[in-house]
């Protein structure tokens, strides 16, 4: 079915697009902040091993071995009751839920890229006022800035995995990745440089709790795109020939890498001006930009520079969300890559609307359900829920279900047999257990 195949370069651009969204620039830093620095790092950057990595490997194999939307993957791979198996599927359609309110999110970027080159918040307080004013009564500018991310995603969706996702990864991440590279280099001249490289990378085990470990775990999750056949989607389209667990790695290097450049120039920039690095969700959106404020017009060249590197880097994700869902659809129901847009585009631009109205002063009683606003039943529903759940079905199969052999012969030609062993025992133990103690916290506690 896919004859559409990426190059080896646009596989790699494309899964580390998808994997590198707000994630690493807005959340990492923010819950880096949160849990003290050093020691959460230290966490976070072995989960990525154990867990994220394994069970990227583990989607990539399902991919690779069906060449199929994520439903047919687990129907035509399990050795019996495919039937059932097929369910476990249909994670893809998270993606629509985790999109709608991404995309909001987005839309909350455009508008800090115009506040940048425009007039940036005096302090603290006024920026403060101005975040929250936009959330909560801007519906109008909200909703137009929702649209455009909308219908960028989607245009870019509508042209196919080779001529839109490679081409717009192929164009966007080496963009992103010089920005980052000048404003990190930017950041070295400034005094707050040494205090972020040693908060964020001289650990203090004093300051992380038990909920610091289960943040990472959710994190890492998150950051690779895991759970919800976005990286199982991509490999099925992966060239003959490629080097899948160097390509694996390669991915989640570059996702690591970039959280962590991303994190400096935060915290260089927070440090210079003496501000508190544990501000929350805030600190891009209320903290970052006052502070720019104070550095006069290069903050101002700075704060569009780093917006735009945000909004580059959450469109690339946005479209991995939406594209496992649309090649289901396509597949399963026969239909044509546009019908298919077009009844998915619609449920999530009427979630994503909904959740942006759920924060709004007067509107939001009538979008809040069992006491709470669209937007957090859907953030906490799909990442708390619906990733994790996805995750454990990939790692159940793919340890216990699609037989060893198969896969030891799809993995041999790219790793030595301890590595496997290693990999196999984590697929099948370490991981299903690390995303049941996340998942169980995060719904009962
Ligand atoms: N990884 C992206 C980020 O860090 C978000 C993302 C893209 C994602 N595709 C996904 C998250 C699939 C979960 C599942 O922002």
């Amino acid at each position: 079915m896919n004859n559409a195949r990426f190059s080896r370069i646009g596989f790699i651009l494309a899964a580390a697009g998808s994997a590198v969204g707000l994630g690493n620039i807005w959340k990492f830093p923010y819950i880096t902040g949160e849990n003290g620095g050093g020691a959460f790092v230290l966490i976070y950057l072995m989960t990525i091993v154990f867990i994220g990595l394994s069970l990227f490997l583990a989607e990539v194999v399902i991919g690779r071995l069906s060449r199929e939307d994520s439903v047919t993957a687990f129907e035509t791979l399990a050795p019996k009751n495919g039937k059932l198996w097929k369910y476990s599927g249909w994670m893809v359609v998270n993606g629509v839920i985790i999109l709608s309110f991404y995309l909001v999110v987005i839309g909350w970027i455009f508008k800090y890229i115009y506040i940048s080159a425009t007039t940036l918040p005096q302090n603290v307080e006024n920026s403060s006022a101005a975040f929250g004013g936009m959330v909560t009564t801007d519906i109008t500018n909200q909703l137009i800035l929702f649209t455009i991310a909308f219908i960028i995603t989607a245009l870019i969706v509508s042209k196919g995995i080779k001529k839109g996702i490679e081409k717009a990864n192929i164009i966007l991440m080496p963009m992103l990745i010089v920005i980052l590279i000048a404003l990190l280099y930017y950041s070295t001249t400034l005094d707050g440089f040494s205090k972020a490289i040693e908060f964020l990378f001289v650990p203090d085990f004093s300051k992380v709790h038990s909920s610091s470990i289960l943040a990472a775990v959710g994190h890492a999750f998150f950051t690779l795109s895991l759970g919800m056949g976005t990286i199982m989607t991509y490999s099925a389209s992966l060239p003959k020939k490629t080097n899948l667990v160097r390509a694996s790695a390669i991915v989640a290097l570059l996702d690591t890498i970039i959280a962590l450049i991303a994190g400096v120039v935060i915290f260089a920039i927070i440090f210079n001006f003496g501000a508190e690095p544990a501000q929350g969700p805030g600190l891009v959106f209320i903290s970052l930009p006052a502070i720019l404020h104070d550095m006069g017009f290069i903050g101002n060249i700075i704060g569009v520079a780093f917006f735009v590197a945000l909004a580059f880097a959450g469109i690339t994700s946005a479209v991995s969300i939406l594209e496992p869902t649309v090649m289901a659809v396509i597949n399963r129901f026969n239909t044509s890559r546009m019908k298919a847009l077009i009844v998915l585009g619609l449920i999530t631009y009427i979630l994503g609307a909904m959740a942006l109205l759920s924060n709004i002063e007067g509107i939001k009683e009538y979008v809040t359900f069992f006491g709470t606003g669209t937007f957090d039943i859907l953030d906490f529903l799909s990442a708390s829920i619906l990733l994790p759940l996805g995750g454990m079905l990939v790692a159940i199969f793919v340890g216990f279900i699609i037989k060893k052999e198969v896969i030891y012969m799809l993995l041999k030609p790219y790793m030595n047999d301890t590595v496997f062993k290693i990999w196999y025992f984590s697929i099948r133990f370490i991981t299903p257990l690390g995303v049941m103690i996340v998942m169980i916290n995060k719904v009962f506690f």
